[in-house]
């Protein structure tokens, strides 16, 4: 965010984030979605602040930039109740919205245990030279990540990714393996090597609340057997 916040400065251009998957996140202290102009928060299903249908908000620091975002999600109805402008329907419905409450309370210790899993996962495959892992939950004190994923890259990930279906273990493959810049109708024409190297390494394991410890300790062994590494017992 320094390095992204220097750009804007120095270019005159505003940030609007996409914090989608990082509802809690912080760095140096700052929540995530908090940077810029805006920032947009998903509560779809698999989020790890889900409902049962599509959500999401806003976060604005400027009262302008509120009263707008406001309109657009309601045809473009102010708060006072007169249509401005054109806008959208965007409402969260109050079926979703009692549900994310309910959640919400709870929201800390779903983080606390995703940072343990995350932590768990660091300790079984850290000295596997084969992966590269996301910092370790509490490695960087300006960083505080809530895990919506487990992230890793990895060598010959194909064959990692079906050596774990065989063990029954299943993985994901974010975006569908495809990067935004190699999506091949939407125009964009930067050639990116680096991300698309990245997008062959790329495997989420399993991280989600009904995970138990030896189930993360099993994936673990699964992924260390690929490698011929020996297993971690705990
Ligand atoms: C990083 C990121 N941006 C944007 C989105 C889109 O969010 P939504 O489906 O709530 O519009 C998602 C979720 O899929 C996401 O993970």
């Amino acid at each position: 965010m320094d390095s992204l916040q220097k750009i804007a400065d120095a270019h005159g251009l505003m940030i609007l984030e996409d914090a989608a998957q990082a509802l809690g996140s912080k760095f140096k202290g700052r929540s995530a979605s908090t940077f810029g102009v805006a920032g947009a928060i998903s509560f779809y299903p698999a989020k790890v602040l889900g409902c049962f249908g599509d959500g999401g908000a806003v976060i604005v620091q400027d009262d302008a930039v509120y009263e707008r975002i406001v309109q657009l999600r309601d045809h473009g109805r102010s708060s006072s109740g007169e249509i401005l402008s054109w806008g959208l329907n965007s409402r969260l419905d109050n079926l979703q919205a009692a549900l994310l409450d309910l959640q919400f309370r709870d929201y800390d210790s779903v983080i606390a245990r995703r940072r343990h899993l995350a932590g768990l996962y660091h300790e079984c495959l850290s000295d596997v030279p084969e992966l590269a892992l996301p910092p370790a939950p509490a490695s960087d004190p300006d960083h505080f990540d809530i895990f919506q994923n487990y992230e890793i890259e990895a060598t010959r990930r194909d064959e990692l990714k079906a050596y774990l279906k065989e063990h029954g273990v299943g993985t994901l493959i974010q975006w569908g393996g495809v990067a935004i810049h190699q999506l091949k109708h939407l125009g964009i024409t930067q050639d990116l090597p680096r991300t698309d190297e990245l997008f062959t390494r790329l495997l989420m394991l399993p991280m989600n609340m009904s995970l138990q410890d030896e189930e993360v300790v099993y994936v673990s062994n699964v992924v260390r057997a690929f490698y011929g590494r020996a297993p971690r017992n705990s």
